[in-house]
Protein backbone atom coordinates (compact mmCIF):
# COMPACT_ATOMS: atom_id res chain seq x y z
CA UNK A 1 0.00 0.00 0.00
CA UNK A 2 2.76 2.37 0.65
CA UNK A 3 4.56 2.07 -2.04
CA UNK A 4 0.94 2.63 -4.47
CA UNK A 5 1.38 6.28 -5.44
CA UNK A 6 -1.90 6.82 -8.27
CA UNK A 7 -4.78 8.44 -6.96
CA UNK A 8 -7.24 6.40 -5.22
CA UNK A 9 -9.62 8.81 -3.94
CA UNK A 10 -11.38 11.55 -5.27
CA UNK A 11 -13.00 14.10 -2.83
CA UNK A 12 -14.81 17.20 -4.06
CA UNK A 13 -16.43 20.11 -2.36
CA UNK A 14 -19.61 22.22 -3.58
CA UNK A 15 -17.32 25.41 -1.81
CA UNK A 16 -13.97 26.21 -0.30
CA UNK A 17 -16.95 27.07 2.81
CA UNK A 18 -16.59 23.03 2.92
CA UNK A 19 -12.35 22.82 3.66
CA UNK A 20 -13.19 23.37 7.41
CA UNK A 21 -14.71 20.07 7.84
CA UNK A 22 -13.14 17.84 4.65
CA UNK A 23 -10.16 18.58 5.48
CA UNK A 24 -10.67 15.68 8.30
CA UNK A 25 -11.08 13.47 5.33
CA UNK A 26 -8.19 14.25 4.18
CA UNK A 27 -6.01 14.27 7.46
CA UNK A 28 -7.85 10.54 7.33
CA UNK A 29 -6.91 9.32 4.18
CA UNK A 30 -3.54 10.51 5.19
CA UNK A 31 -3.17 8.66 8.14
CA UNK A 32 -4.45 5.36 6.25
CA UNK A 33 -1.54 6.22 3.14
CA UNK A 34 -4.47 6.56 0.83
CA UNK A 35 -3.61 8.58 -2.53
CA UNK A 36 -6.29 10.94 -3.09
CA UNK A 37 -7.31 14.61 -4.54
CA UNK A 38 -9.22 16.69 -3.53
CA UNK A 39 -11.44 19.72 -5.67
CA UNK A 40 -13.94 22.06 -5.25
CA UNK A 41 -16.11 21.14 -7.77
CA UNK A 42 -19.90 22.64 -7.56
CA UNK A 43 -23.19 20.60 -9.12
CA UNK A 44 -24.76 24.25 -9.66
CA UNK A 45 -22.17 26.27 -10.52
CA UNK A 46 -19.99 24.32 -12.38
CA UNK A 47 -21.90 21.42 -13.78
CA UNK A 48 -19.99 20.73 -17.40
CA UNK A 49 -16.73 20.72 -15.10
CA UNK A 50 -18.08 18.35 -12.32
CA UNK A 51 -18.76 15.31 -15.24
CA UNK A 52 -15.46 16.28 -16.90
CA UNK A 53 -13.59 15.22 -13.92
CA UNK A 54 -15.59 12.56 -12.66
CA UNK A 55 -15.27 10.95 -16.19
CA UNK A 56 -11.16 11.36 -16.43
CA UNK A 57 -11.00 10.37 -12.76
CA UNK A 58 -12.58 7.04 -13.81
CA UNK A 59 -10.29 7.10 -16.78
CA UNK A 60 -7.05 7.65 -14.02
CA UNK A 61 -7.90 4.96 -12.11
CA UNK A 62 -9.63 6.74 -8.85
CA UNK A 63 -11.61 4.08 -7.23
CA UNK A 64 -13.74 5.72 -4.89
CA UNK A 65 -15.74 9.27 -5.16
CA UNK A 66 -16.52 11.46 -1.56
CA UNK A 67 -18.80 14.32 -2.37
CA UNK A 68 -19.39 17.54 0.63
CA UNK A 69 -22.05 19.66 -0.14
CA UNK A 70 -24.67 21.80 1.88
CA UNK A 71 -27.97 23.07 1.19
CA UNK A 72 -29.92 21.29 -1.56
CA UNK A 73 -26.80 19.29 -1.45
CA UNK A 74 -26.90 17.53 -5.04
CA UNK A 75 -22.87 16.92 -5.78
CA UNK A 76 -22.54 13.54 -4.50
CA UNK A 77 -25.87 12.48 -6.34
CA UNK A 78 -24.71 14.15 -9.36
CA UNK A 79 -21.16 12.71 -9.03
CA UNK A 80 -23.08 9.35 -8.81
CA UNK A 81 -24.68 9.63 -12.03
CA UNK A 82 -21.48 10.01 -13.93
CA UNK A 83 -20.18 7.02 -12.89
CA UNK A 84 -20.30 3.18 -11.60
CA UNK A 85 -17.93 3.49 -9.29
CA UNK A 86 -18.84 3.96 -5.51
CA UNK A 87 -19.80 7.29 -4.29
CA UNK A 88 -20.07 8.36 -0.58
CA UNK A 89 -22.38 11.69 -0.03
CA UNK A 90 -21.14 14.16 3.32
CA UNK A 91 -24.01 16.39 3.56
CA UNK A 92 -22.33 19.62 5.31
CA UNK A 93 -23.84 21.66 7.96
CA UNK A 94 -24.82 24.53 5.96
CA UNK A 95 -26.36 27.83 7.25
CA UNK A 96 -29.79 26.52 7.61
CA UNK A 97 -31.57 23.61 10.15
CA UNK A 98 -28.20 22.49 10.74
CA UNK A 99 -27.71 20.44 7.80
CA UNK A 100 -30.96 18.07 7.69
CA UNK A 101 -31.39 19.40 4.59
CA UNK A 102 -27.99 18.92 3.19
CA UNK A 103 -28.65 14.76 4.59
CA UNK A 104 -32.03 14.53 3.26
CA UNK A 105 -30.83 15.97 -0.62
CA UNK A 106 -27.69 13.26 -0.13
CA UNK A 107 -29.17 10.18 1.33
CA UNK A 108 -32.70 10.40 -0.47
CA UNK A 109 -31.54 9.06 -3.85
CA UNK A 110 -33.92 7.35 -6.51
CA UNK A 111 -33.15 4.13 -6.99
CA UNK A 112 -31.29 3.06 -9.36
CA UNK A 113 -28.10 5.29 -8.49
CA UNK A 114 -26.68 4.58 -5.38
CA UNK A 115 -24.90 6.86 -2.98
CA UNK A 116 -23.80 5.91 0.53
CA UNK A 117 -24.33 8.68 2.83
CA UNK A 118 -22.23 9.33 5.92
CA UNK A 119 -23.05 11.86 9.04
CA UNK A 120 -23.61 15.22 8.87
CA UNK A 121 -20.38 16.91 9.13
CA UNK A 122 -16.88 16.03 10.77
CA UNK A 123 -17.80 12.97 11.88
CA UNK A 124 -19.46 12.16 8.23
CA UNK A 125 -16.03 13.90 7.02
CA UNK A 126 -13.88 11.11 9.32
CA UNK A 127 -16.33 8.26 8.30
CA UNK A 128 -16.15 8.93 4.70
CA UNK A 129 -12.23 8.25 4.56
CA UNK A 130 -12.87 4.95 6.82
CA UNK A 131 -15.44 3.75 4.52
CA UNK A 132 -13.35 4.95 1.25
CA UNK A 133 -10.50 2.50 3.10
CA UNK A 134 -12.69 -0.15 4.24
CA UNK A 135 -13.60 -0.41 0.18
CA UNK A 136 -10.32 -0.22 -1.03
CA UNK A 137 -9.42 -2.87 1.38
CA UNK A 138 -11.09 -5.23 -0.16
CA UNK A 139 -8.35 -5.77 -2.93
CA UNK A 140 -5.51 -4.74 -0.53
CA UNK A 141 -5.29 -6.59 3.07
CA UNK A 142 -2.79 -4.24 4.44
CA UNK A 143 -4.99 -1.52 4.35
CA UNK A 144 -7.47 -3.87 6.32
CA UNK A 145 -4.75 -4.15 8.77
CA UNK A 146 -4.35 -1.12 8.96
CA UNK A 147 -8.24 -0.18 9.89
CA UNK A 148 -8.23 -3.16 12.58
CA UNK A 149 -5.27 -1.57 13.68
CA UNK A 150 -7.53 1.56 14.04
CA UNK A 151 -10.14 0.23 15.46
CA UNK A 152 -7.99 -1.55 18.69
CA UNK A 153 -6.85 1.70 19.37
CA UNK A 154 -9.66 3.28 19.74
CA UNK A 155 -10.81 0.31 21.65
CA UNK A 156 -8.34 0.80 24.18
CA UNK A 157 -8.52 4.49 24.64
CA UNK A 158 -12.20 4.24 25.76
CA UNK A 159 -11.15 0.91 27.90
CA UNK A 160 -8.79 3.61 29.41
CA UNK A 161 -11.19 5.92 30.21
CA UNK A 162 -11.07 7.07 33.79
CA UNK A 163 -14.31 9.05 35.54
CA UNK A 164 -13.38 11.23 38.52
C1 LIG B 1 -23.04 24.26 -1.26
O1 LIG B 1 -23.48 25.45 -0.72
C2 LIG B 1 -21.61 24.13 -0.83
O2 LIG B 1 -21.25 22.78 -0.78
C3 LIG B 1 -21.59 24.75 0.53
O3 LIG B 1 -21.79 23.80 1.56
C4 LIG B 1 -22.79 25.69 0.49
C5 LIG B 1 -22.44 27.15 0.59
O4 LIG B 1 -21.53 27.48 -0.41
P1 LIG B 1 -20.80 28.93 -0.40
O5 LIG B 1 -21.89 29.94 -0.50
O6 LIG B 1 -20.05 29.00 0.91
O7 LIG B 1 -19.87 28.91 -1.58
O8 LIG B 1 -23.15 24.22 -2.63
Amino acid sequence: MSAETKTLVAVLMGSKSDWETMRHTRLTLDEFQIPHVCRVLSAHRTPQQTAEFVTQSERDGVEVFIAAAGGAAHLAGVVAAHTVLPVIGVPMQGWAVQGLDALLATVQMPPGIPVGTVAIGKPGAINAALLAASILGGKRPELHERLRAYRQRQAEKILAEELS
